[in-house]
């Protein structure tokens, strides 16, 4: 039950997609790496559709240069409406309407890819001073996954900011952010608090093994510490490093919690995980599954 002393409820949803996509060249090089079709859809729909489901339907994507494909995605095309019209396929009508009605969706230039911190920094004047959600425009959470609506409650519960944390083998930690947490008094066993972040930490050096994943609820205090956050890591402007002074800190708008995530999650940036997704979700679905199925068991048999 929604209580009226809880902290205002997140309305808003930033999804940075500047990225220059380097781990998916040379497919990448005239193309945003969130266009890349996941089955037939672009990764990034499934993004905006994951935000519209949990009631954010205000978005703001970050872009950058040759990223003007994510903007006409998202447009009408009326000639090839009234095509599909004509010739009476309405299947194919309503698939390229949904892409038109996932809400209010703005864009936002980063002139120069300075870091995750950096884009998400670029948001500040739309989002004001109200909490906020961030989803990175390639990570993929299954759709039957209700894993940012969670955050936006734990977020409205405790205050401060959430960020989503996934085990991972300690030898693929150096890929990620990762953090320290403590157990929560009391709470469900997926809500942990965070005392600690690291960004991208060599194996042996890393606090655990429960990686930072791309979904974040975020009080807008975090837009002060980005202010003052210089380069890091990779000399970008790290979101982690600004999540690690909000961890560490006290007070109005401080503190981090985490759900823990055990769901399925694809990185759409990586080539084998980007693999991964097409075919897990292409032999879940009722057109291809069928034909699918029968045909990777037979390939994987002769492997
Ligand atoms: P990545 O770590 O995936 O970096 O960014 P990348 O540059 O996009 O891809 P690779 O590693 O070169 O292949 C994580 C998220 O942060 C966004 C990306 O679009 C992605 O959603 N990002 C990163 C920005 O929006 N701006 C930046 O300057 C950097």
């Amino acid at each position: 039950m929604i209580h009226s002393s809880l902290n205002p409820r997140t309305r808003k949803v930033v999804i940075p997609a500047a990225g220059m996509g380097t781990r998916f060249l040379p497919a990448t090089k005239a193309m945003p790496k969130e266009m890349l079709p996941v089955v037939d859809e672009p990764a990034i729909q499934y993004v905006v559709a994951e935000a519209k489901a949990a009631g954010l339907d205000d978005v703001l994507m970050i872009t950058g240069r040759g990223k003007r494909a994510l903007e006409d995605h998202f447009d009408r095309v009326p000639a090839l409406e009234r095509s599909l019209e004509l010739e009476g396929d309405f299947g194919k009508l309503q698939k390229i309407q949904d892409a038109t009605n996932l809400g209010n969706i703005h864009f936002i230039r980063q002139i120069d890819a300075l870091g995750l911190g950096h884009a998400v920094l670029c948001a500040q004047q739309h989002v004001g001073r109200e909490p906020f959600a961030v989803l990175l425009g390639d990570d993929l959470i299954a759709e039957q996954e209700k894993l940012l609506e969670r955050m936006i409650d734990v977020q409205q519960e405790k205050g401060g900011s959430v960020i989503a944390l996934m085990k991972v083998p300690r030898a693929n930690v150096s890929a990620y952010g990762v953090a320290a947490v403590s157990s929560v008094d009391g709470g469900p066993e997926d809500v942990v608090r965070v005392t600690d972040l690291v960004e991208k930490p060599e194996a042996d050096q890393a606090p655990s093994n429960l990686a930072v994943i791309g979904r974040y609820v975020l009080d807008p205090t975090v837009f002060d510490i980005l202010e003052r956050t210089g380069p890091g890591r990779g000399n970008e402007i790290q979101l982690t490093d600004a999540l690690q002074v909000l961890a560490e800190g006290e007070g109005e708008g401080f503190g981090v919690h985490a759900v823990v995530f055990s769901g399925k999650r694809y990185d759409t940036g990586d080539k084998l995980s980007y693999l991964k997704a097409v075919i897990e979700l292409s032999s879940a679905r009722e057109d291809l599954g069928p034909a699918l199925r029968p045909w990777l068991k037979d390939f994987a048999a002769a492997l």
